[in-house]
Formats: C-alpha cells, sequence, structure tokens
C-alpha cells in the first residue's frame, strides 16, 4: 500500500475516472479535477467517497495556481483531460476550433504541469496523455494530431529539465470513453467497429486499459521522456 498522492486533472469521466479507481486499489490517495461539480460528485459517488475532488478549469490559466493550492502537496501529476476540438479534414477544419482544441487541451496540459511545480515532489512524476493520432496517419486528425505531437513532446524535453522528477506519456488508441458521446448510440456501434476492423486486436479499448498503462509509468522509478503507446495496434494502419 501506498500514502502517496495523486492528483488527476481530467479525473471525473473516462480515462481520468478509471485511473483513479485503478489507483485507489492501489492504495494511492487520490484527488480528481473537473469543471463540473456534479460529474465530480457522480464520480467521487462511484469511487465510494474515497476520493478528494477539485472543481477547475484547466484552461482558466490565471485560476491554476490557486487550484494546485487548494489541492496541496502531490507525489504525481496525471493530465487526463481534453475534448474533441480540432477534428476534420485538413482543407476545410475549422482553424478557430483547431486553436480552441490547442488551448483545451495542449496549453491546459502545459499551463497545469507549470502551475503544479511548487506542490510537486522532486521524487514524484507527470504523466500527460496525448493521443495515437499524434503517431497514426489518419485522414481528418491534422488538428488533434498536432494537438497531441505537441503534448508528446513534452515528455522528453521535461524529463531532462525537471530532473529528477520523471516526466512520461500514454498515446491511447480508440477507447470507448464519453469523449465519444458526441456520437448517438446508433453512431456510435459502427464507428466502434470500424476502428475495431483496422486494429490488430480486433476490438476498441476499455479506460482501464489506459488507466492501467498509467500506473505503469507512475510506479516504474526508472521510466523517463517516455511516450507509452497503447492503442491496440491501430497507428500501424492495417
Ligand atoms: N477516448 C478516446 O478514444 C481517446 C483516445 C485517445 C486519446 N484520448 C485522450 O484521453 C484524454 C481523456 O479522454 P477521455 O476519453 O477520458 O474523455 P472524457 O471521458 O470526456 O473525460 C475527459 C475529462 O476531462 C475533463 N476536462 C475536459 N476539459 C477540461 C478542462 N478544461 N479542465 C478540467 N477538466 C477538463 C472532463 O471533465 P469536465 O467536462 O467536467 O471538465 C473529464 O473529466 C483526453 O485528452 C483525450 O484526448 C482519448
Amino acid at each position: 500500500m501506498s500514502s502517496q498522492h495523486i492528483a488527476i486533472i481530467g479525473g471525473s469521466s473516462g480515462i481520468g475516472l478509471a485511473t483513479a479507481a485503478h489507483l485507489l486499489e492501489k492504495g494511492y490517495r487520490v484527488t480528481i479535477t473537473g469543471r463540473d461539480a456534479a460529474k465530480l460528485q457522480a464520480a467521487r459517488q462511484n469511487l465510494n467517497n474515497d476520493i478528494a475532488t477539485v472543481t477547475m478549469d484547466a484552461a482558466a490559466f490565471g485560476r491554476l495556481g490557486e487550484a494546485f493550492q487548494t489541492i496541496g502537496p502531490v507525489d504525481h501529476l496525471v493530465l487526463a483531460l481534453g475534448g474533441g476540438n480540432g477534428a476534420g479534414p485538413f482543407a476545410t477544419v475549422d482553424l478557430a476550433d483547431v486553436r480552441k482544441g490547442f488551448e483545451q487541451k495542449t496549453l491546459a496540459h502545459f499551463a497545469c504541469a507549470q502551475a503544479c511545480l511548487p506542490y510537486l515532489s522532486k521524487q514524484g512524476s507527470i504523466t500527460f496523455v496525448s493521443a495515437v493520432s499524434a503517431q497514426a496517419a489518419m485522414p481528418g486528425t491534422a488538428g488533434l494530431g498536432a494537438i497531441n505531437a505537441a503534448i508528446a513532446a513534452l515528455a522528453p524535453i521535461l524529463a531532462v529539465e525537471l530532473k529528477p522528477i520523471r516526466v512520461n506519456c500514454v498515446s491511447p488508441g480508440v477507447v470507448d470513453t464519453p469523449w465519444w458521446d458526441f456520437l448517438s448510440e446508433e453512431q456510435k456501434e459502427p464507428t466502434f467497429a470500424g476502428f475495431a476492423a483496422r486494429t490488430p486486436v480486433g476490438r476498441v479499448g476499455k479506460p482501464r486499459e489506459i488507466a492501467e498503462a498509467i500506473a505503469f509509468l507512475i510506479g516504474n522509478g526508472f521510466t523517463s521522456g517516455h511516450t507509452l503507446i497503447c492503442d491496440g495496434g491501430i497507428r500501424l494502419g492495417q
């Protein structure tokens, strides 16, 4: 059992929430954050109230200092926040939406890591959650790929600049989470079936599988500057 404290920014849903559940089972103390207080409350009840919650907007850059002061000292930071802005065919994708994607994900991850530093243990770690759009050549993901590749680029640079703090990144493939709720249930099924057919393991991922990859990077003290691709092989482009 560990008494170490982990803050998960974007921990009220999907990958972040599964990571919170997995880390609680491993005996860590966990704080989850998100913008929607009701969602955080529901997540907390889902986890038997065994968790601290802090409502914060990771893209409200001027208020991050206050948010991390509220969270307090942390051993490990996980950045699991992000939405779907920036998706679409390169020829027509709305630049304002791409800009929003950078602000809501790349800059938000960057700013949270920066604001957490005064509270982060030197023996601890930062884990970014990027996306396989950074590694796979999928049409329609130029914006998402650029947004997520920029995040993956941070891991090796910060692993050196912030040493001995370890800095890593997980790059998930397609995972069944509320991220996909912009699709109706009728649309989701054929969409996931299409991704499954292009994925060597033959299915989309489960949030728990990404949580396990994040837990490995938190727990393994000799891994730093690494991007762990956890995508069922979809980047290999069948
Ligand atoms: N699902 C996939 O197929 C997939 C694949 C590759 C990469 N990813 C990446 O994995 C990460 C997690 O995605 P997910 O699938 O778990 O999505 P999700 O279920 O929609 O969860 C996103 C979480 O981030 C929080 N969040 C979003 N914007 C925020 C902000 N500005 N400030 C604070 N919290 C914020 C959300 O809570 P609030 O809305 O209440 O703020 C929620 O807790 C994202 O970065 C996504 O790009 C997902």
